[in-house]
């Protein structure tokens, strides 16, 4: 059943307060809710209430007759409620059988069985009757109780109270306060066995602040790194946009089982494991920074989101969207502001441009859904954050900042709308309000344009146009605000002679520059200032130009990519390309080895794939791409040898140069073995030796994979035996294997076989069947169809969040070249009949729409 945004209501009535008492056992749990209800008027009350067992109802103390209230659907209402009164509940729930992973439940085996919960967007309602809607705002008080084995009893707040249990010396409980007023998808709680790292930090109002990150004992030392990164967000939030925490403990706490990344509850994160836990020897440095950038995202939320929070989640990138604003320009500041960006916008390209193409499109802020789980897009977080990136630009960092600090003044404590967020931003900007077609209209704009310069006038005339697709369903496009950041090259001496943000808010434009007086060459969209695809007629030869002289070192990047795909897809000569590289990469590869490293990006075959919209043939694309990157390394085949030497392997050390060096050094090593330069094969072998950390290590280790070097499989066993104990690494070992440019269906089938595999673990399932998906000429026969099909059906029951993400990757089915297209098609079919869960059904209907 769907639902609109325009249908939303107000609350009929508020929650005083809430108190729970949670009481684990062996086989189930029961959980007694005691909710202070008031309202204008007598009358039914409804409130969500799913998978659980009622077994009383009491209103103010009296038990509640069973024909005066109706449970069917996950809805439970009582008819004909006083207009105020308390309202308590009994239930019996089932964390230990719950796969989906939503509201309680049981993660890990034997001794690292823990119970944690997830409840954003919709899993309280699995806890506990309640209004489970993010405008019902209350004050939470938790009481725990589980057998002493579990020792770690956690709830958001402060710790009012723990002891032993009358009458039973197996049991303990604690009780938990959370004075702050927050909607129920925040809420947490953790039954568990876990050691902790304990830290603090003095907030600029002089509050001390107890840190801890929770984990099973032999992950402890692990969390350094994100503890580090904690402090550092906290000192960056409050100096950046003046946000201080608010409660005397910030908690997070490690979980193997999990679906997404991380949760932000109030003052108790949960996090899986693969974005908390790092250390140099089994965390690879892009995971590593993963790690510290999601710490902060969750940090962050404290005000964007949970001080703040969203009126219904059709604004989920009320919060999201801002929040991972927020975490990127924290990373760039952590980091090459550069490097930052390509990576930020690589993934845009990858998978939000992708989504924004296909069945699958919708606007940032959605206007209808089935199931909201299905809408933790990248085009909510990624394209969301883009938008409010567009507006911190045009109003430059002091007005942003107002801007800001009036959204913080306006809403604190209040669940609001992107109107309410522009609005408070429009203090500082009126042009602010007509970003909201932004949120509102679906597609990527395409922005195509031309130059036209005249020596004798000496003026440069730039025009651009845009237009995006007419997305079925949605009203015609309108012209949206889009900030081009440009500047003006001298041929001759390289020099910037004009720089400007223009802004096309028509559907097309032309912008004069007067006294440029000698031949320019332009640069467009620097840094990527809005979300589009650029179609500007350059030459070849410009970008060439642009690879040396740009000083913006996103737009050097922007150039190698623009040249690749018009090799790709357009049949361009690569000859200008090649030399533009040979030209540019020894020097770079000095002063920035990090940037280096990404110049030689080539777009993954998915992205390629985005771009090709009737008769995409993944093996043709294959082909051509692997093609490209042979002519590459035979190209600079000359260079690689002194250029790995230039890069030795010395102590491990975390700064950004390091980084850099074993980045480039991991690109050399496989573009050597490409080339077949002499030694490659050696080279690999001894630095999956001689590794001083995981970057070194599982370089190599891909490389031998992905070359299948004479005798790789004895690196990959003794990696699978030095790391077996370790889960995130073991996911490194499967997908490597998953991912590897030379996987064949069988070899995804004996990676499930494996006795490591599991389908209840989704990081497990990501790192093999998500893994997979990285090649499409794989995938889209007949059998890598069959595989991955049957793997959602299989999980279409016990996890339908992941289950329905898997199916979201074959959205663009229908491109294909007709006799692959035929077959995804019956399979797509056959899944269908198959299924049950709202989540995967919402996305193959849309996904199968795309025929009609
Ligand atoms: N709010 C979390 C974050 O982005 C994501 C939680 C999503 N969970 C889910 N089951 N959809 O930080
Ligand atoms: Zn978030």
């Amino acid at each position: 059943q769907k639902i609109y945004l325009r249908d939303y209501e107000a609350p009929k009535y508020t929650v005083e307060s809430v108190a729970l008492d949670i009481r684990l056992f062996e086989e189930d749990a029961t959980v007694e809710g005691r909710l202070q209800i008031s309202r204008d008027a007598a009358g039914d009350v409804l409130l969500h209430a799913e998978d659980m067992e009622i077994e009383a109802l009491y209103i103010d103390d009296t038990r509640v007759d069973d024909t005066a209230y109706t449970h069917s659907e996950g809805r439970l209402m009582l008819h004909d409620a006083p207009a105020t009164f308390a309202l308590r509940t009994e239930v019996r729930i089932c964390p230990q059988t719950n796969t989906m992973l939503e509201g309680l439940y049981k993660a890990g085996t034997g001794d690292e069985t823990m119970f944690v919960t997830q409840c954003e967007p919709e899993g309280f309602r699995r806890i506990t009757p309640y209004p489970d809607r993010p405008d019902v705002l209350s004050t939470f008080t938790t009481r725990l109780e589980a057998d002493k084995r579990y020792p770690t009893l956690l709830a958001n707040g402060n710790l009012i109270e723990a002891g032993e249990v009358a009458d039973a010396p197996e049991r303990h409980y604690a009780i938990w306060h959370d004075p702050t007023h927050k909607p129920s998808y925040l809420f947490a709680c953790v039954v568990a066995n876990l050691d902790v790292l304990s830290d603090h930090y003095t907030t600029s109002d002089g509050r001390k602040v107890l840190l801890e990150v929770y984990a099973k004992a032999a992950d402890i030392d692990k969390c350094h790194v994100g503890m580090q990164a904690l402090k550092d967000a906290m000192a960056w939030d409050e100096d950046n946009y003046g946000c201080i925490y608010d409660l005397d403990r910030y908690m997070i706490v490690a979980v193997s089982q999990f679906n997404m990344g991380a949760m932000e509850n109030k003052g108790l994160n949960i996090f899986n494991t693969a974005c908390v836990l790092s250390s140099p020897e089994t965390t690879t440095d892009a995971r590593s920074f993963n790690v510290k950038a999601v710490i902060a995202h969750e940090y962050f939320h404290n005000w964007t989101g949970n001080r703040i929070t969203c009126r219904d989640w059709f604004q989920l990138c009320l919060k999201e969207g801002f929040t991972v604003f927020r975490d990127q320009s924290f990373s760039a500041d952590q980091q090459s502001a550069a490097v930052q960006r390509i990576d930020d916008v690589a993934t845009l390209r990858a998978y939000q441009f992708n989504e924004d193409a296909g069945p699958l499109a919708h606007p940032v802020r959605p206007d209808s859904f089935v199931e909201i789980n299905n809408f933790y897009t990248t085009t909510v977080y990624e394209k969301g954050a883009e938008i409010v990136r567009m507006l911190a630009n045009m109003l430059g960092k002091e007005k942003f900042r107002q801007g800001t600090d009036e959204y913080f003044r306006r809403y604190d404590g209040q669940a609001v709308t992107v109107e309410d967020f522009l609005s408070a931003l429009s203090v500082a900007d009126e042009r602010v309000l007509s970003f909201i077609d932004w949120y509102r209209q679906p597609g990527t704009p395409v922005v195509s344009g031309h130059q036209n310069y005249d020596a004798e006038t000496q003026t440069l005339e730039i025009t651009l146009t845009q237009k995006t697709r007419h997305v079925a369903g949605f009203d015609a496009p309108k012209a949206l605000p889009i900030p081009v950041a440009t500047a003006v090259f001298d041929k001759e001496s390289g020099q910037i002679v004009a720089e400007e943000m223009l802004l096309l808010d028509k559907e097309t434009q032309t912008y004069r520059f007067d006294n440029i007086t000698g031949a320019p060459v332009v640069s467009l969209l620097r840094d990527f200032s809005a979300p589009v695809q650029l179609n500007f007629d350059y030459q070849d030869a410009d970008l060439a130009f642009l690879l040396t002289h740009e000083t913006n070192g996103f737009n050097r990047w922007q150039v190698t990519q623009i040249l690749v795909n018009r090799i790709l897809l357009q049949n361009h000569e690569p000859a200008i390309y090649l030399e533009a590289l040979a030209k540019t990469l020894p020097n770079l590869a000095k002063d920035d080895a990090m940037l280096a490293a990404r110049l030689l990006d080539i777009p993954s075959a998915q992205e390629l794939a985005s771009a090709i919209s009737t008769d995409y043939d993944p093996d043709a694309v294959k082909a051509k791409r692997d093609g490209l990157y042979q002519q590459v390394a035979v190209h600079l085949a000359d260079m690689w040898q002194p250029l790995y030497e230039s890069l030795p392997i010395t102590e491990y050390d975390d700064s950004a140069e390091a980084r850099g060096v074993r980045a480039l050094r991991n690109v050399v090593l496989d573009m050597a073995l490409t080339a077949g330069v002499d030694n490659a094969a050696d080279w690999a072998v001894q630095q999956y030796e001689s590794a001083a950390c995981m970057t070194e290590r599982s370089g190599a280790l891909k490389a031998l994979v992905n070359h299948q070097v004479a005798g790789y499989e004895t690196q990959l066993k003794n990696f699978y035996e030095r790391f077996k104990a370790d889960d995130l690494v073991i996911d490194l070992w499967f997908s490597a294997q998953a991912a590897s440019e030379q996987v064949r269906v069988a070899d995804i089938e004996a990676l499930i076989a494996h006795t490591d595999f599991d389908w209840n673990t989704p990081n497990r399932v990501r790192s093999v069947i998500s893994a997979f998906t990285t090649q499409p000429a794989v995938l889209w026969t007949p059998e890598g169809l069959a595989l991955y099909t049957q793997a959602v059906a299989k999980l279409d029951d016990s996890n339908p969040v992941i289950a329905s993400r898997l199916v979201q990757v074959l959205a663009r089915w229908y491109t294909l070249v007709p006799s692959k297209r035929e077959v995804a098609h019956r399979y797509l079919q056959a899944l269908k009949e198959k299924v049950q869960s709202k989540h995967v059904r919402e996305s193959l209907d849309s996904v199968l729409g795309a025929a009609d």
